[in-house]
Formats: C-alpha cells, structure tokens, sequence
C-alpha cells in the first residue's frame, strides 16, 4: 500500500483498545472505514465521532466472530455495501490467565476460534480483492508469540499461530503487491487485561495504543513483514526466542504463574 487516503480499512475489534486506535489514526489518514466488533454500540458513536472530524466514510458491521460462518458474512456485507478492501486488520482477539484446568474448554475454544479461525477466515474472504488492489493485511501477534506460556498457554499458542501464519504468507505474497505484517505489542493499556481479569503477569510499563498503531504503520510503510513494539519488548522477545522452548516456558512461568498455581515442588510432594 502506497497512500492512504481514500483508500478503506476494515479492523475487526474496532471497538475499542488497538482496534480503536487503527481507527483513529487511519481516518486522520483520510481512509475509509469498516468496523467490526460485536458492541453495535461503541461502533456507532465511534464511527459518527470519525465522520464528523475527518469527512470518511465509516461503516459499522457489528459481528460477533466466534460464530459459524462469520468471515463469509462479513465478506457479503461488505460487498452488498458496494465496498472493497484494501487494508484488512485483524485484531480482535482476547486472553485467558490461569491454571488451565480451571479455564473452561468452552473459553479456550471461542479463544481459538476468534484468534485463528477468524483471523485465517477473513484473510481467505479478503485475499482475492487485496491481492488485485496491491492491499495489507496486519495480523496482531504479541512478544507471547516467541515462547511457549504457562498459565497463558492456549493464548501463546494462538499468537504463536499467527506470526508463523502471517510471515509465511508474507512470504508467499512477496513481489505480488500484497503485504503482510505480524505485529507484535507486548502490554499495552487497553480493555484487555480487564477480560483477562489479572495483570499481576506484566513486568515494565505499559505502552499506549497509539504508539502501537505507530509502530505498525511505519513496519508496513518499511515493507517488514514482523515487528515488535516498543524497544524493551523486543529486547526480552529476542532474548526468550534464544532459549530452548522447555527453558523459555519456565523463564515466562516465573512472571505468569498465578498466586492460586501450585509451586512445582509442592505438586510432587503433593503426589507422592
Ligand atoms: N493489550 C495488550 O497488552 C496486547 C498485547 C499483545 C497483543 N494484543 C492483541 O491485540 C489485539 C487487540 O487487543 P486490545 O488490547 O485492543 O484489547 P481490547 O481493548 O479488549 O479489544 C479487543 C477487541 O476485540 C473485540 N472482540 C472480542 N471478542 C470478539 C468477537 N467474538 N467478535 C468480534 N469482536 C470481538 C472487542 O469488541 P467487542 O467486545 O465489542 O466485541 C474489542 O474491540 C488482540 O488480538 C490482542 O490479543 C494485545
């Protein structure tokens, strides 16, 4: 993508957080908008609030996407709006922090398919159109996509999807005008720790949402195909990523590890 402005973007997770900053910051741009989430809402008022200020077009799909089929709905609705993609942004996605039995399946579940299902759906609803209009696609990862994480484990396993899923078809789509970009915040101060009830797991300070968008757009610009936000957040991601995996996840559970986790030496007493 070479310009912005009268182009269209359309962000899943529009609602609030990362999501609602790629609004912001696409709209002064002077894009045009589709925003996805499931609260119609929070849509509405920040689709009227865009319009107003900066004259785009801004139209909102309130999906959940956790439901069969959402993608191929998504994909119908924006075409019976007589609209094309150009920027697909998928962001939407959520977090469980615990002991992983005591994470239901249920949770696990609509995590998985939010954070890969739907994102791999959309990308295949989308591709054909962004291909022919030399489009991009940024896929939101984490720094938790390096290493395996305790306590976190379905949500690391779901961003470490992502960045393979996103580099490979970075990859795949070089030269043919489609960029691709994995990009990776570490925490960062958004709605998300309130879904994940907990940030007792964070080290180091939180970044804003804005200098995340930041961070992207300038990794797309640059034509990267991965980045990682924030210099202190790449420096622990680089410096995890050395170290075997059984290694990186005992180095991640000493942060993650929940006060109710039974310590590794009490649960061998406790089985003997
Ligand atoms: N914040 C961090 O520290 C951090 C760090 C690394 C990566 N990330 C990633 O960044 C992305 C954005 O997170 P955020 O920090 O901006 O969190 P957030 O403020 O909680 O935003 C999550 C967004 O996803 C939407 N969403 C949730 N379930 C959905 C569903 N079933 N269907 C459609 N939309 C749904 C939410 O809207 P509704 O509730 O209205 O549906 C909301 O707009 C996520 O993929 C997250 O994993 C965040």
């Amino acid at each position: 993508m070479s310009r912005y402005k009268g182009k269209t973007a359309l962000i899943t997770g529009a609602s609030s957080g990362i999501g609602a900053a790629f609004a912001h910051e696409l709209a002064r741009r002077g894009m045009n908008l589709i925003l996805v989430a499931r609260s119609a809402d929070r849509l509405r008022k920040l689709a009227d609030h865009l319009t107003a200020q900066h004259r785009v077009r801004v139209e909102v799909l309130p999906f959940d996407l956790v439901t069969d089929g959402a993608a191929e709905r998504v994909r119908a609705e924006v075409s019976q709006r007589g609209l094309t993609v150009d920027l697909l942004i998928n962001n939407a996605g959520f977090a469980a922090h615990g002991n992983f039995e005591e994470i239901s399946a249920a949770r696990d579940h609509e995590m998985v398919t939010l954070n890969v299902t739907a994102l791999v759906d959309l990308t295949h609803a989308f591709v054909p159109q962004l291909l022919a209009r030399g489009g991009a696609v940024i896929n939101l990862a984490s720094v938790l996509s390096y290493s395996p994480t305790p306590y976190m484990a379905v949500y690391g396993a779901t961003k470490a999807f992502v960045i393979s899923f996103s580099s490979a078809l970075a990859e795949e789509y070089r030269g043919r005008g489609l960029r691709v970009l994995a990009l990776c915040p570490g925490a960062t101060e958004t709605a998300f720790f309130d879904v994940v009830g907990s940030d007792s797991m964070i080290i180091g300070a939180k970044r804003n949402a804005k200098q995340v968008v930041a961070t992207a757009l300038r990794a797309l610009e640059r034509g990267q195909s991965v980045v990682i936000d924030g210099v202190g957040n790449a420096f622990m991601a680089n410096l995890v990523r050395l170290l075997p995996f059984a290694l990186a996840a005992r180095a991640i559970a000493v942060v993650t590890r929940p006060k109710t986790a039974p310590t590794p030496r009490t649960a061998q007493a406790s089985e003997q």
